[in-house]
């Protein structure tokens, strides 16, 4: 009896590649359908209401800078309804707000979102943040420091095929460039520019070690706030998304921030994990910053309970138990696990890209209020810390 040759089930390294063609075939075309008609991202548009929320002003006050004239009054929908657009929109927050802005002598504040456990809603909430923020009229630079780029895909631009490594912060690592001006790309969100990222930054992990061991005076640590302080004069405001990892590149990004953000969820392992997280950080900063004679300090440290599922009852005592560990690091608001993103299209944008017409009034409003919420505490911290700059230019 001849015995048959099964057939070989076994996967190759050419059978991976192919299915690795596959799937970015599948997610061009995914973009390009939801992305319709050109496969970018468009902005939305803001009803009066919106911006009478976002200015602070109430119906007869709108109503008055409406007939006034001095800015823009925006366009009719089909249903008689003023509609304006993104740069409209901005155009009345700077108007109106014009006292909350970057005072002339004061530098972008830089914010890094950080948690090295994965999934936490790091990327969502950097992005959130940033549209808010640029909505009440502040300019953003927001730098993708996770060779996943997640965040690069949030702004509609697929990190294999839209961005080049020249584009990253990588040339900031290896040196070739001393400034992140090269790298700063317009996004379709009027008001945010982005240094986005592609899985080629990875290769910073072995390029800064490197330069530590060759270069005598090369500080790994230092190069993405050096890197930056040129877009410090630019913007208001710097947003850092980074890695769930405590990697060479998020050292950098913790080290160039002047505050920081760390969304966590109220689950043990995600608790435990966090607790982990700063015992590393303190490791770290030991040995690259106080053992060195230098300091390092933060206008803030939030801590923003994200993805909370008030049906969970464990989820109460965890609140508890980060309450008791980072006290009043804690914000005072938090984001609910939400539907909002689970639909499929919902993925490649935030709350402030959802057309609320599309989805449950209440869900929206839930997620919304919550987001507006994290932008008015930050923006707070935000200010403060420009009033901090201010008193040390004048010696107070
Ligand atoms: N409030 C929310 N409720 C439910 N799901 C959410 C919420 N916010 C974000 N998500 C979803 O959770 C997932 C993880 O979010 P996100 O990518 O922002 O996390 P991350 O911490 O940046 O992840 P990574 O560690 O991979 O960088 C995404 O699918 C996102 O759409
Ligand atoms: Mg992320």
């Amino acid at each position: 009896m001849s015995i048959k040759k099964k057939p070989d089930t076994r996967i190759s390294l050419n059978d991976l590649i192919a299915t690795s063609n596959r799937v970015s075939a599948v997610i061009e075309r995914v973009r390009s359908t939801m992305l319709a008609p050109d496969a970018r991202k468009t902005s939305p548009t803001f009803s009066t209401n919106q911006i009478a929320t976002i200015c602070g002003l109430d119906k007869a006050k709108m109503d008055y800078r409406l007939k006034k004239g001095d800015l823009p009054i925006g366009k009719m929908d089909a249903g008689h309804r003023r509609r304006f657009s993104l740069e409209d929109t901005r155009t009345w927050a700077k108007s109106v707000r014009s006292k909350l802005m970057r005072p002339q002598n004061a530098e972008a504040i830089t914010i890094a979102v950080a948690n090295f456990k994965g999934g936490v809603t790091k990327t969502t909430t950097a992005v959130t943040l940033a549209q808010g923020l640029s909505l009440r009229g502040h300019n953003v630079l927001v730098i993708d420091t996770d060779p996943q780029g997640s965040m690069t895909t949030l702004f509609g631009l697929l990190p294999d095929v839209d961005v080049s490594d020249e584009q990253t912060i990588l040339s900031l690592c290896y040196g070739s460039e001393v400034s992140i001006d090269y790298a700063v790309t317009p996004t379709y969100w009027s008001g945010i520019d982005i240094v986005p990222a592609n899985l080629g930054l990875y290769s910073a992990e072995f390029a800064l070690p490197s330069r530590q061991k060759t270069e005598g005076s090369f500080e790994f640590w230092n190069v993405l706030d050096h890197g930056i302080d040129t877009a410090r004069t630019k913007y208001d405001v710097i947003i850092l998304d980074t890695s769930p990892s405590l990697s060479y590149l998020t050292i950098n990004a913790l080290l160039a921030a002047d505050g920081l953000i760390m969304p966590l969820p109220p689950s043990t392992l995600d608790f435990t994990s966090s607790g982990q997280f700063w015992n590393l950080f303190n490791e770290l900063t030991a040995n690259l910053v106080t053992n060195r004679g230098k300091t390092k300090s933060f206008d803030f440290v939030d801590v923003l309970l994200a993805r909370v599922d008030a049906n969970d009852a464990s989820s109460n005592v965890v609140r508890e138990w980060i309450t008791a560990g980072y006290a009043n690091m804690v914000l005072p608001v938090e984001i609910p696990k939400t539907a909002l993103t689970a639909s499929a299209s919902a993925e490649f944008g935030t709350v402030y890209d959802t057309d609320p017409a599309t989805i449950n009034a209440r869900t929206y409003r839930r997620a919304f209020d919550a987001y507006e919420r994290v932008v008015e505490l930050v923006e707070g911290q935000i200010q403060t810390a420009w009033n901090r700059q201010l008193g040390e230019q004048y010696g107070a």
